[in-house]
């Protein structure tokens, strides 16, 4: 039996990347798709795409910052099946070049998204007592990865958030997951700010291949699946948190200050 066959599923963060491949793969296994992101157009694209292959999707312009957008949107489909808080923001820069604007941002789109989307898709899951909450952090939710002190932030209390709402939530019937995906060819690496720096010069740094966006949303369902905790991958970032938890005085005078010498070499004096 196909678990998510004609199973209703909202994916924030759906018009790009890994939400885009996720919305994609879940309809090919049947799910009725909410394809919700703030670039409207590119949800729109995203459902035309299921549709046009014989899925079944709807897109919607929503941001995940603004509770009551996201409430409305989570109330008025019904039955929720799966609520995936994907959207997210990131940049990379030493602490004392961000800005308390880039804070907020990151803030209310990466913590306050998933918080509002977890209410309200919980809310909803408790009266039908079932439903699965699916939120992505990163592997940055697990480990202190230097120049993303604002990004590190929001992605551990992700993780935290997460795991707290899982435990709650376990004896209402309701599953509750965080993803922490590793290096992903998205948009995002593409395109996001780097302060003081190139993001060519940074590219360069990162010792890491970009994952393919498709295999990590087949890893998130087969997490979802299996009702995983935590869904980590690609596997180097198993190693790094396994590594980080057993050594982090070793990890945090090895990779952590090399991370932020290596930045160091490529910052430009603002
Ligand atoms: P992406 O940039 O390709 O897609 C992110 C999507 O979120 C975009 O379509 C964007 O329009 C949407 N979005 C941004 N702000 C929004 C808002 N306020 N309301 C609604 N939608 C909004 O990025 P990617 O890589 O697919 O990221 C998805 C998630 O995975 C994010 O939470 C990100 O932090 C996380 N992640 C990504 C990694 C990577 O290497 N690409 C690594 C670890 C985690």
């Amino acid at each position: 039996m196909n678990a998510f066959q004609d199973k209703t599923a909202i994916v924030t963060g759906g018009a790009s990347g890994i939400g885009r491949a996720l919305c994609i793969e879940l309809a090919k296994r049947g799910a009725l798709i909410t394809v919700a992101d703030i670039n409207g157009s590119g949800a729109e694209e995203v459902a035309r795409k299921i549709i046009s292959g014989g899925g079944r999707a709807s897109a919607v312009r929503v941001d995940v910052a603004n509770k009551e957008e996201l409430q409305a949107l989570i109330h008025q489909i019904g039955r929720l099946d799966y609520m995936f808080n994907n959207a997210g923001f990131a940049f990379t820069g030493e602490l004392r070049d961000t800005s308390e604007e880039l804070w907020r941002k990151i803030v209310n789109i990466n913590l306050w998204g998933v918080i509002h989307g977890s209410t309200a898709a919980y809310a909803v899951m408790l009266g039908q007592g079932s439903g699965h909450i699916v939120n992505t952090a990163s592997a940055a939710g697990l480990l202190p990865i230097p120049m993303q002190a604002a990004y590190v932030t929001t992605k551990h209390a992700v993780v935290g958030f997460t795991k707290v709402l899982r435990a709650e939530a376990a004896d209402f019937g309701i599953r509750v997951s965080v993803v922490c995906p590793g290096f992903i060819d998205t948009a995002m690496i593409r395109n996001s700010p780097v302060l003081n720096a190139r993001l060519e010069d940074l590219e360069a740094k990162i010792p890491f291949r970009k994952y393919p966006a498709e295999k990590m949303a087949m890893d998130i369902i087969q997490g979802v699946l299996r009702n995983k905790a935590v869904i980590l991958s690609p596997y180097y970032t198993r190693v790094l948190v396994k590594g980080y938890q057993l050594f982090p005085t070793l990890m945090e005078k090895t990779i952590g200050r090399k991370t932020a010498r290596d930045f160091r070499s490529i910052r430009r004096e603002p």
